[in-house]
């Protein structure tokens, strides 16, 4: 029997991700939700017999969904989590989780008391270089990693706005930030330095740092430093470098690459991990088996914990220590 999906948002990841979907046996996108009737209308106009709604209650009401689709900005969150987790209805839900700690962790507390099945979209996780990286890594030490996230800023209005986003370290570096807790366990601590040097002075209304600086404490005992920027003209480096004992790893959305004394190896990504996650995720829907899932929401709130202590510490310009 062909699963029913709702989405809420109906912007370009909502779009992205149906069209995946719309590839998939047996799922049919049958309801959007936007923050006007009209738009949720003209979203739903492309799939066959969707239906557009302004509010996640008249969605519910009217259909019976086997599973919903998240796709809002960070400030976004938190009215349509918990109108799901109300009536048990599974939840597949875009990073960032929101724009503090607070509002997940509270989600997660009545998503364990459901035992609903959910999934973040930290994609990085189902890449082919990251479970090469996993296996690799059994058999190294660690010593310390360096990430980055460098590129230009989103157009979107939400994004340049604090209040919006969170600003760019949770909105889009939060995906090194979650690789590097998948590959290298929990987070003691941070340490971050932000600034605005250039973006506030070009553009109307920007209110997030530019610039960013995050050193990291891991539990294990390595360290690590993940920087980004949005003052670039276009794109730059994204990626995660992890240092050991037997040479560099380098994981880009592209491949692997792996440094030994005197040899370089590469090996690229081959699957789309945008069409695993969805896989993972709509298996576990289907059969209520939900280990394929690499990322479910209680493990994204400790990402989101890091994200979020960094805002914080460099605010107080001081360490925050991370509650395991
Ligand atoms: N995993 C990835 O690679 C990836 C890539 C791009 C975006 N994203 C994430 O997806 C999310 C959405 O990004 P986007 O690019 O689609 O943004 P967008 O600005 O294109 O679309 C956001 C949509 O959400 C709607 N919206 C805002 N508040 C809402 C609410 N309360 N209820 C319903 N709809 C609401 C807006 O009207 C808009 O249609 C962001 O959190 C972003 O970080 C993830």
């Amino acid at each position: 029997m062909s699963l029913k999906i709702g989405f809420v948002g109906t912007g370009s990841f909502t779009r992205f991700h149906c069209n995946l979907l719309a590839k998939m046996e047996d799922v049919e996108v049958t309801a959007f939700c936007g923050t006007s009737l009209d738009k949720a209308e003209k979203a739903a106009s492309g799939w066959n017999e969707a239906k557009g709604y302004d509010s996640i209650t008249s969605m519910l009401d009217a259909q019976a969904l086997d599973a919903v689709y998240i796709c809002v900005p960070p400030m976004a969150h938190g009215e349509t989590e918990y109108a799901l987790i109300e009536r048990g209805i599974p939840f597949f839900v875009e990073k960032p989780l929101g724009l503090d700690i607070e509002l997940p962790t509270d989600i997660l507390y009545k998503i364990n008391a459901q035992k609903l099945i959910t999934s973040v979209g930290y994609h990085f996780r189902y890449m082919e270089s990251t479970k090469r990286a996993a296996e690799l890594l059994k058999q190294r030490k660690i010593g310390m990693a360096l990430g980055q996230w460098m590129g230009s800023m989103p157009k979107v209005g939400w994004w340049r706005k604090q209040d919006g986003s969170g600003g760019q370290f949770i909105e889009q570096t939060s995906h090194i930030v979650d690789l590097m807790r998948y590959l290298m366990g929990d987070v003691e601590e941070v340490y971050a330095a932000y600034a605005n040097r250039v973006m506030h002075e070009v553009e109307e209304g920007v209110t997030v740092p530019d610039v960013g600086t995050v050193t990291v404490k891991m539990a294990s005992g390595a360290i690590a430093t993940i920087s980004n920027t949005c003052i670039l003209p276009g794109d730059g480096p994204i990626g995660f470098q992890i240092y050991t004992d037997q040479g560099l790893l380098e994981i880009t959305k592209d491949s692997i690459r792996e440094f030994g004394k005197s040899f370089v190896i590469e090996h690229k990504n081959i699957n789309n991990p945008y069409v695993r996650e969805h896989e993972a995720f709509l298996h576990a829907v289907r059969t209520g088996d939900s280990s394929r899932i690499l990322s479910p929401y209680a493990d994204s709130v400790k990402t989101q914990a890091v994200t979020y202590a960094a805002i914080r510490s460099a605010a107080a310009g001081a360490p925050i220590r991370i509650s395991n």
